[in-house]
């Protein structure tokens, strides 16, 4: 079987884990969760292609990029996740799967961070699980593929 690309995405101020509030995200990378999920990926044939960005259209721009590209999206959308309808739009003109993931849980904490606008077009979505999250949503879309 040849492998497939997983498109990694990950929202504002991810690129400043590991110094960004610890006690809330904890003390790895964003590099540590990405190799998290190259790891998880080949176990299935997978291979992930990241971008981290902390602008909204740069994120749509490459959701546009991965169709009829890369079989599957896991994206972390950060603070955007809660207000990002062009996110949602591009999420959804998207083929394949997509996965949600979350380092914390937002349903614990403030309330304006219960809402997810990526949710409705997600398949399903990991949250409170820290770097496992990113194993789990890998799992996730290999099981989904059918890998
Ligand atoms: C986050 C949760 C969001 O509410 C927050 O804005 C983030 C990180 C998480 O991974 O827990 O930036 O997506």
């Amino acid at each position: 079987m040849s492998a497939q690309l997983v498109l990694l995405l990950s929202g504002p101020n991810l690129n400043l884990l590991g110094e960004r509030e610890p006690e809330v995200y904890g003390s790895a990378t964003l590099d540590d969760h990405v190799e998290v999920a190259r790891a998880a990926a080949a176990v299935h044939g997978l291979v992930v292609e990241h971008l981290q960005s902390n602008h909204e259209g740069e994120l749509v721009d490459a959701v546009h990029g991965a169709r009829g590209r890369c079989a599957a999206i896991v994206i972390n959308p950060g603070a955007f996740t809660h207000y990002a309808w062009a996110i949602h739009d591009a999420l959804a003109a998207f083929d394949g799967p997509v996965v949600e993931v979350h380092l914390s849980n937002p349903a614990t904490r403030e309330p304006w961070r219960h809402t997810s606008v990526v949710a409705p077009v997600a398949a399903g979505t990991i949250a409170g699980f820290g770097s496992d999250g990113y194993r789990l949503a890998v799992d996730a879309v290999a099981s989904l593929l059918d890998r």
